[in-house]
């Protein structure tokens, strides 16, 4: 089997316009029969422009990076340093979004992105990591499942057009 090589970097406000475009191909692959075509590109249109990418970039809380797989972008992650809404009883940072393209899934890059997200985190000084997942996501669930994420309690109602999702927050310390 060939094997790819795997490389991550940081970006910033300049590289909005790529952010915004991965973060639609990996939404719209990953919830694809899922939410309805409008759902999705009222989501996305909403979310992802080069406009909210940018904003978001530029913020002093983000750390974004995209994951290549060879030459080609991938995935990509965004962690913010912002307090938790749930008491943690230590500081905390949220993995706000952790996407893979379809066609990168099983190759390693979500580990990848994912190790690099806590190297993140610990440089920051952060004892914790947590997230939001809707519950009607399995496979991240499980993929979370086995990197020894702990359920804290329900999250909020996530809203993609019409659909409404209950969501549970899930942490791991570091
Ligand atoms: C979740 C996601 C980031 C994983 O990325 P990936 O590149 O496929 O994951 P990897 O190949 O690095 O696999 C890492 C481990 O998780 C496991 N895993 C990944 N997806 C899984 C799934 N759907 N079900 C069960 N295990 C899974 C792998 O088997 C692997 O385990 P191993 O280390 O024991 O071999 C990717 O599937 C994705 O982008 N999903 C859609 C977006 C999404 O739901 N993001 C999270 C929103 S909260």
């Amino acid at each position: 089997m060939d094997t790819k090589t795997i490389r991550i970097d940081r970006i910033g406000p300049g590289r909005a316009t790529q952010l915004a475009k991965l973060q639609v191909l990996t939404f719209k692959q990953a919830y694809f029969g899922i939410h309805s075509p409008e759902d999705i590109e009222a989501y996305c249109l909403a979310n992802y422009t080069p406009e909210v990418a940018k904003a978001e970039l530029a913020s002093e809380q983000t750390v974004c990076c995209v994951g290549w797989l060879d030459s080609e972008p991938s995935g990509y992650y965004m962690v913010k340093h912002q307090g938790s809404p749930i008491d943690l009883g230590s500081t905390s940072s949220e993995l706000k979004q952790i996407y893979v393209l379809s066609s990168a899934y099983g190759a390693g890059l979500g580990r990848a992105l994912y190790d690099h997200a806590l190297t993140t985190i610990r440089s920051a000084g952060h004892l914790r990591v947590r997230l939001c997942v809707s519950d009607i996501n399995y496979g991240a669930q499980a993929f979370y499942d086995k990197l020894g994420f702990e359920k804290l309690g329900a999250g909020p109602v996530l809203e993609v057009g019409k659909d409404k999702l209950k969501s549970s927050v899930l942490a791991l310390k570091l």
